[in-house]
């Protein structure tokens, strides 16, 4: 798939900071086009992408200390505008001969930010304004550069080059403790890069699905596992504009999804008029699942039952040159990251392990967005509310939230109360704000009360976490009042628990799922 060509872009070269993926968000809320790119990018490369303008990221790293991620010193020769953010911003001061030393003080947290020059970088920005400050160097340019801005303890909080548009900032804009941060951006975006807001997910709409139809020729026919998920479902839509019939999805029910999934699954895809085989294949799962214990046995089960099931579909609908995927920016940026193409076919769509014959090209038309932007792309082909705003589902479904064996009453329990879970929460206006809610269910039984007689049921775990994503996650301090009605409708409307608990692990040192 080519990358969008149209939109103005802005390029920023990714030295490892845990902000590098906010700065390109940031600017694409912007509606400028923004991409990450390795930090070593050749100015040729540079070139050929015709950038408005380049932003050069934080880093963990320290400017003068070997092994330090560089850039070529060619590309302040470019004239395209920069912007240096922290350790961006010590790569300037180096570049032009200026000095970049620890600090005698580290500043870290909200700092108060004096601005002295209004002029373009800080243009309607009130002064003092609180940014965010992270830093253990300094810099000091030299006096081919201004100072734009200064906190207590940095002198060179920000700074111009006087002839040349590049800039540098000590704190970072991108994060939202910058009060103005995004006005910032803005400005260094629309005034200093003169980049104009073209790029919208209206937009992108038209040129992906003309993208594919220019990628897949003629005659080739494209297969998609299709998971209901928000991810799968935009990327068969946008698929399925662009070549009709020549799309087949395919819908394998494994018997671990949740209440109502599939009937909604299929719905939506009537609805849009996809071109689809649905597999019921609960019993060829849930049979082989029997007298099953272990996580990871059951992870493996289920995945290679699932590319079993698909390679059956593939074999007897092929032959299919194209495999269609959600893949989402950030894992693109991962792999890489690590180097490691294996991981372009991401585990979790469970068909890692296809079989050798079945060699496709793969399709990707959501590899340049963010979650959020596939949220939107969602919205506006259409998609209902519950499919554009869905939490991410595990590939083993529900038996990544059963513990122990998979047995039919559990599967009832962990079903039915994880729809309570996800209906209070959305009754409360919170299901938007968290990464995940569901209900655990494992061997765990205790004794309760039924009116006068004493039962013994089953327990059951609510998990409700936050996360950005899902590689690290809190769990979310939810008002008592909602737990107790998640609480109460459980062991009132699911039969056989008597007791219910809230997991109030973080990750790490647990994961999301339990197994
Ligand atoms: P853990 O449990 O490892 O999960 O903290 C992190 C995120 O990944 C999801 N997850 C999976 N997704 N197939 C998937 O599609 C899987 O096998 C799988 N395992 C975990 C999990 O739901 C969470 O969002």
């Amino acid at each position: 798939m080519t990358e969008p060509e149209r939109p103005d872009k802005i390029l920023v070269l990714d030295f490892g900071s845990q902000y590098a993926h906010l700065i390109a968000r940031r600017i694409r809320e912007l509606n400028v086009y923004s991409e990450l790119v390795p930090p070593d990018i050749p100015p040729s490369r540079i070139q050929a992408s015709k950038p408005k303008g380049l932003i050069l990221s934080g880093s963990p790293a320290s400017v003068y200390k070997p092994g330090a991620p560089l850039c070529s010193p060619e590309i302040f020769k470019l004239g395209i505008p920069i912007l240096g953010i922290c350790y961006g911003l010590h790569l300037i001061a180096q570049a032009f001969g200026g000095s970049v030393k620890p600090a005698g003080k580290r500043e870290y947290g909200k700092i108060e930010l004096y601005i002295d020059d209004h002029s373009d970088l800080f243009e309607g920005v009130e002064s003092p304004t609180i940014c965010w400050m992270s830093h253990g160097d300094v810099a000091e340019l030299p006096g081919e550069f201004e100072v734009l801005a200064h906190t207590a303890n940095t002198p060179m909080a920000a700074v111009r080059h006087r002839k040349l548009k590049i800039y540098g900032v000590q704190f970072h804009p991108e994060v939202a403790h910058t009060q103005r941060g995004l006005e910032i951006l803005r400005n260094f975006a629309y005034k200093i890069c003169g980049c104009k807001p073209t790029w919208t997910m209206k937009a992108f709409i038209e040129e992906a699905v003309e993208s594919i139809r220019r990628t897949v020729p003629p005659g080739e026919r494209v297969l998609c596992a299709l998971s209901g998920g928000v991810d799968s479902t935009t990327a068969a839509l946008l698929a399925s504009k662009a070549l009709g019939e020549r799309l087949l999805c395919v819908f394998v029910n494994n018997g671990l999804l949740r209440e109502g999934e599939p009937e909604q699954v299929l719905e939506t895809v009537k609805r849009f008029g996809l071109n689809l085989v649905y597999v019921d294949a609960s019993e060829r799962f849930l049979s082989r699942l029997r007298g099953v214990a272990d996580p990871e046995e059951k992870r493996r089960i289920i995945g290679e039952e699932f590319v079993k099931v698909f390679s059956e579909v593939a074999e007897k609908y092929g032959p299919f040159q194209w495999l269609l995927q959600g893949t989402l920016y950030p894992d693109v940026i991962e792999s890489a990251r690590t180097g490691s193409p294996a991981s372009r076919i991401k585990t979790h769509h469970n068909v890692a392990g296809l079989p050798s014959w079945m060699k496709f090209k793969l399709l990707e038309p959501l590899r340049y967005l963010y979650k959020d932007e596939v949220r939107k792309v969602a919205r506006l082909l259409g998609l209902p509310e519950e499919i554009a705003e869905r939490h991410p589902f595990p590939g083993p479904g529900l038996a990544a939230r059963i513990i122990g064996e998979v047995t039919a009453e559990k599967l009832r329990i962990c079903r039915e109360a994880s729809r309570i879970v996800e209906e209070e929460l959305k009754k409360a206006g919170l299901y938007g704000e968290v990464w995940q809610a569901f209900a655990v269910v494992g061997d765990d039984k205790a004794v309760g009360v039924m009116g006068d007689e004493r039962s013994h049921g089953y327990m059951v775990t609510i998990r409700v976490v936050e996360s950005m994503d899902g590689m690290t996650a809190n769990w979310k301090k939810l008002p008592y009042e909602v737990l107790e009605r998640m609480s109460s409708r459980i062991t009132n409307e699911v039969r056989n628990v008597t007791w219910v608990n809230y997991a109030i692990s973080n990750k790490p040192p647990s994961t999301i799922e339990p197994c």
